[in-house]
């Protein structure tokens, strides 16, 4: 079964892209995915030309650090077919479904000077999907209204067109699916706040740092320790943290404490364990960038050998040539 999934580098990548995304991504599958780095998604909000030339290579190196298959990570921009089929689905999606996309909704509509390409990026990100046949696309809980909308612009190319697509499978993160910020654990912990926000842990935050961040995590005034998202968000998200880093379900890990201190000195050892090969791994691929380099451009040649055919097959099903 393929796999194909995106990280957009709009910020240093955190915790929960890491345990949502990242980690799955390394799970080992019977054929290497597709895993890029989605930089063209970072670009429909203002962005500084530079800061995202170096988050890209950042996220890149983060994604070869984390142990996926040498050859499955590319730079989407350096494939043009994803740009390139994101126009015909442009030409099958409708302005009402894009309209509901929860992103544009929140950030964009309305607003004058919302980027176009806020509107219409959830084409990009089926593009992203379909050029490479994948069954599965391993995200977390915010990103499943892109691939539902990715499952349907599929059914209706095929429909309308005849079958070109493989229609992909929501997989939905079953554990740390939705990783929350540590001081407003309504809040999904996320890369584009501020760099020194400190509810979000960074993959590449020092020990100390993420020691102290998890130490400060906000709680509540009832001093027990049990799974319950809405009275307990805080306390809660401790626990899908701990649970996550190992292996262990929350209820579970819930039952083993009686104080806060002892949770968040825990899970701020988990953390600190579960990144830290991570951490150096990203030191020696730093280190060394001519490899990075040619691992790059091994995943660039092989997701063009995979994405152009797929590309000609929906040209010629649109009927742009024959
Ligand atoms: P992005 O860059 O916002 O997030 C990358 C991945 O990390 C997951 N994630 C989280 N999981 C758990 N808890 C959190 N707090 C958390 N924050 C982020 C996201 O669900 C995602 O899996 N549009 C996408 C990137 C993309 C993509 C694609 C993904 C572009 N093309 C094609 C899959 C397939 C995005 O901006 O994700």
């Amino acid at each position: 079964m393929t796999a194909v999934s995106g990280i957009t580098p709009s910020g240093h990548l955190t915790l929960g892209n890491y345990l949502g995304a990242l980690r799955r991504f390394a799970e080992p599958t019977d054929k290497p995915g597709f895993y890029f780095v989605a930089d063209l998604h970072a670009m429909t909000t203002l962005h500084d030309p530079k800061r995202l030339g170096s988050l890209t290579r950042e996220t890149a190196l983060l994604m070869l650090a984390s142990g996926l298959p040498d050859e499955s990570v590319f730079i989407q921009s350096a494939v043009p077919a994803h740009a390139q089929l994101a126009y015909l689905l442009e030409c099958t999606a409708y302005v009402g479904e894009l309209s509901r996309m929860v992103q544009y909704k929140e950030k964009g509509r309305g607003k004058p000077m919302t980027r176009g390409s806020l509107f219409t990026y959830p084409c990009l990100m089926a593009a992203d999907i379909l050029l490479y046949g994948a069954q599965r696309v391993p995200v977390g809980g915010d990103q499943d209204q892109h691939v539902e909308l990715a499952r349907d612009l599929a059914i209706r190319f095929n429909r309308t067109y005849g079958r070109t697509f493989v229609v992909p499978e929501l997989h939905r993160a079953t554990t740390a699916g939705r990783v929350r910020d540590l001081l407003t654990p309504t809040a999904k912990m996320s890369k584009s706040d501020p760099d020194e926000a400190g509810g979000v842990l960074r993959i590449l935050d020092s020990p100390d740092v993420l020691r102290r961040k998890v130490m400060r995590a906000v709680t509540d005034s009832d001093a027990t320790v049990r799974h319950d998202a809405v009275a307990k968000p805080g306390v809660t998200n401790l626990l899908e943290i701990l649970g996550a880093c190992t292996g262990t379900p929350p209820v579970e890990v819930a039952a083993r404490y009686t104080s806060y201190g002892d949770l968040k000195a825990d899970t701020a050892d988990a953390v600190v364990a579960l990144l830290e090969p991570v951490q150096s791994r990203y030191a020696e691929l730093a280190a060394d960038p001519r490899s990075v380099d040619k691992l790059l451009a091994a995943g660039r040649d092989r997701a063009i050998a995979f994405a152009q055919p797929q590309l000609d097959a929906a040209t010629r099903a649109i009927g742009l040539r024959s």
